[in-house]
């Protein structure tokens, strides 16, 4: 319901704005009054209760014709008396009021009915949650919250509703996220980490769900739980303790019941569980030599007799041998799945991470899409941004989703959308949907940065209409979050869908996935992290060739796990995409793609293309001061200066790594080449020492430098030799988690800037402080690295440039390099 008034409004204000209310602002319109006559003065909510989802979509409506138009309107629980009203109601109230009416459509579980030709407006649902017919069921978000108040990728601070183990007293800020969630159409929340922990089953906590639940039911948003696989072996307080988790044994089966019953006298109308079992170090059947289809149907019949729903999900992969060449990860959904495809019970839905490995920057989609045609499918897509740039790097994901979402994976050769599949069309299934991975945190911004908030909105819009357009959906969050200034949406709009490719391309293209440090933050660059490890998200790259394998004839296999006509075309290099091409192919550095280009240039050109069209989103996002508040401008103009500066460290890791380890030149010599910079280590250095850096290509050069103690002030000074003229001076430094050391530079000892390495703010504003949320390193490393630029500065050959570093707890003040820089050109 909430859905309809969200969508009615396009209103500007320039009011100094947190991000808190995000796109159910309802800011006032301009001119509002003169709407006055042509709308309703009553609102007709067809529920008494404050908990019904009907109830509180008639304050709603209340709340928002106030505030936007400044329309003062009365909400009426019954139709006595109320004329020039909407009204708002299941399809059954409204008919007990008012009669039958002709020409509603058929509606389905959570589906609506608007009508404003109508007097009155009608806006009516199938149940209490309703809002035109969704495309699938399941339309949850997944939240990595731990019990201690910490979220696994999380970026946005701790979590809403745990701490020290149990659940707040202050669940505020959940309700808050329930009205948003239900405003884009979710209809549950599964509310701890996957990486579960069993003591959310104590009497305490259960009861604690209880009041989760009751402060989302009023929004139609439901409480979905994950479970720790061997829970009655944890000795959880308050529960039985058993010597064995077996999911065939009696006791077990008792156990899970029990508890399962607890929950649902707490929580009348839970969702149901979430499980990760066998993957990662979590527990599972697989200990019993019990299938994963005996281990979720332990969960689902515990669940039958309240409505419950298990999801359970396909992330299952065990270590590998990277010397195997015909070992992949990439086969181990298959593996595990496809032979239990019939197994599980009715009440079960496989969730699928989109593509086979792990959220990558690029993916094929997942074949278990096309290989449990008798099992319910729900596609999990993650929001926040683990392996993208963890929302300190903006990019608009609903463009990768689509091009999942919209693939064909042709089984039996006939139309087999991954959107048809998971709507349970395709298969004829009455369950299925979406799993999206949010982990929003108690910052203001919900997700730890204004623009990433478009993505929870298009996951939520996407869940419910798979077929809308990704920049129509942009589009229609920024005029709602911001504002309708047409220059406001153009260039948000242009940042946006810019932002994706951009960040595939500085960061791995061809298909190489994310080349991030996935050993340790999933943040910065360091593409050598992918292989010698058990993970299994290997490149296989070495001096004369790179990519994996995974074709049939002599590769991993993977590519037949496709139907036939996506098989045939993965198995052969010339049909496959050149933007898979290193997902699915092992060649020399010098293969040409289909763009003409060779592999390894083509390397060096996207990262140079990426890095590029990273630097103008800031200065794009310059253009609109004064088009939106000043609050949100400056908090994401922090943001985009930062990514500007990031980006370059991306590209210059990348492409010295792969320049490193191939011998082969950029033939546009720009790799290894940068004529504006000064090397800090070839600067004359006092109380400062080189550093070698690891990994090598995460500073210029392979060297930083670091103040001889922790305690020692060191100075860097050099004297410029480039012509007299006006330049922007960047620095490139470290920030350490760990520390916070201060830099001073300055030209013949006048200051020309300082700041503290603790990221925040260094940009004019009023507002402050700003942290980026990402995780932090507390190395010398691709993380830590990042940049500082002082505009339009007039230097003079002969000038003594000096940068003095003071060094603070485990910060050394390190240094990488200064660029001076002709105006317009960055490097
Ligand atoms: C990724 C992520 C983990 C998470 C896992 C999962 O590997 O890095 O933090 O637990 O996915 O989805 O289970």
């Amino acid at each position: 319901m909430i859905r309809f008034l969200a969508l009615s409004l396009c209103a500007s204000s320039a009011a100094a704005e947190s991000g808190l209310a995000a796109w159910l602002r309802y800011a006032p319109l301009q001119g509002g009054e003169s709407y006055h006559s042509s709308l309703p003065s009553h609102i007709v909510a067809l529920n008494t209760s404050s908990a019904s989802p009907v109830y509180v979509a008639g304050q709603e409506l209340q709340q928002g014709l106030q505030s936007i138009y400044g329309k003062q309107c009365n909400v009426h629980h019954s139709s006595n008396g109320a004329s020039s009203s909407i009204v708002v109601g299941t399809l059954d109230e409204y008919t007990k009021a008012y009669g039958s009416l002709n020409n509603t459509p058929d509606l389905i579980e959570d589906g609506y009915w608007l009508s404003t030709e109508s007097s009155p407006v009608q806006i009516l649902g199938k149940n209490e949650r309703g809002a035109f017919n969704p495309n699938a069921p399941v339309r949850w978000t997944n939240e990595w919250d731990n019990l201690d108040g910490s979220i696994e990728r999380g970026f946005a601070g701790n979590s809403n509703w745990f701490a020290n183990g149990v659940i707040v007293s202050n669940l505020t800020r959940t309700a808050e996220y329930a009205r948003l969630l239900a405003s884009i159409g979710i209809n549950a929340v599964v509310v701890n980490n996957v990486n579960a922990n069993a003591s959310l089953l104590t009497p305490q906590n259960i009861e604690g769900l209880g009041r989760i639940a009751d402060v989302m039911r009023p929004y139609g948003v439901q409480v979905g739980i994950s479970l720790y696989f061997s829970s009655p072996i944890s000795g959880v307080k308050g529960q039985a303790n058993l010597t064995t988790f077996d999911p065939l044994d009696e006791s077990v089966v008792t156990w899970w019941t029990n508890v399962t019953s607890q929950i649902y006298q707490q929580v009348p109308d839970m969702a149901g569980y979430l499980v990760k079992a066998n993957s990662e170090g979590q527990p599972g059947p697989l200990t019993y030599n019990r299938t994963l289809a005996q281990g979720a149907n332990l969960f689902a019949k515990a669940l039958q007799p309240h409505g419950g729903i298990v999801m359970f999900r396909a992330f299952v992969y065990n270590n590998l041998n990277e010397t195997d060449w015909y070992a992949d990860r990439a086969n181990a959904q298959i593996q595990f799945f496809k032979p239990l495809d019939g197994e599980f019970d009715f009440n079960v839905i496989i969730q699928i991470k989109y593509g086979p490995i792990d959220f990558q920057v690029r993916e094929p989609a997942s074949p278990l899409f096309a290989n449990i045609p008798k099992s319910n499918a729900a596609i999990e897509l993650q929001v926040t941004q683990e392996y993208l740039g963890q929302q300190c790097h903006l990019v608009y994901l609903a463009p990768l989703w689509k091009t999942i979402l919209d693939f064909d994976l042709r089984v039996d050769n006939e139309s087999s959308l991954v959107r048809d599949v998971v709507s349970g069309q395709r298969f004829n299934h009455s369950l299925g949907g979406y799993a999206g991975v949010v982990n929003v945190g108690t910052n203001d911004t919900w997700i730890g940065s204004h623009m990433a908030m478009s993505n929870l909105y298009a996951y939520g819009r996407l869940a419910w209409d798979p077929t809308l357009d990704s920049q129509y959906i942009l589009q229609e969050w920024i005029r709602l979050t911001f504002n309708a200034d047409q220059s406001v949406v153009n260039t948000m709009t242009q940042i946006s869908m810019e932002s994706w490719p951009a960040y595939e391309n500085y960061s791995g293209n061809l298909g190489e996935q994310t080349l991030t440090d996935i050993l340790y933050t999933h943040f910065g660059p360091n593409p050598q992290t992918q292989d010698n490890t058990v993970w299994g998200q290997w490149t296989r790259a070495d001096h004369t060739t790179i990519g994996m394998d995974r074709t049939v004839s002599n590769g991993t296999g993977f590519a037949g796990n496709y139907p036939p006509e996506i098989a045939a075309m993965y198995e052969n290099i010339a049909t496959t995409p050149d933007n898979l091409l290193l997902w699915f192919h092992h060649v020399n550095y010098t293969h040409l793609l289909h763009s003409g280009e060779t592999v390894i240039q083509d390397f060096y050109d996207q990262h140079y293309a990426g890095a590029a069209t990273a630097q103008t989103f800031a200065t794009m996002w310059e253009s609109l001061k004064g088009k939106i508040d000043d609050e949100r401008y400056y908090d994401q103009l922090f943001r985009q200066v930062y990514q500007a500066g990031h980006s370059l460290v991306w590209r210059d890791a990348i492409s010295n790594f792969y320049h490193n380890i191939s011998g082969i030149l950029d033939v546009a010599n720009r790799v290894g080449n940068h004529p504006y910079r000064i090397e800090a280590e070839s600067m004359q250095l006092d109380g400062y020492k080189p550093y070698t850096v690891i990994p090598f290509e995460a500073a210029s050069n392979y060297t930083a430098i670091v103040t001889s103690s922790n305690t020692t002030t060191g100075t860097a000074q050099t004297m410029i030799t480039c012509p007299s003229g006006t330049y922007d001076i960047a620095v490139n430094y470290f920030d350490q988690f760990g520390g916070d050391s201060h830099f001073v530079v300055s030209l013949n000892n006048v200051t020309i800037g300082e700041w503290t390495a603790n990221l925040k703010p260094w940009i004019g504003s009023s507002e402050g402080p700003r942290v980026l949320g990402h995780t932090p390193s507390i190395y010398i490393d691709g993380h830590s690295a990042t940049r500082i630029t002082f505009s339009n500065v007039t230097v003079a050959k002969g000038d003594m440039l000096k940068i003095v570093g003071t060094p603070n707890g485990i910060e050394p003040a390190p240094l990488d390099y200064v660029s001076l820089l002709p105006l317009g050109i960055v490097d």
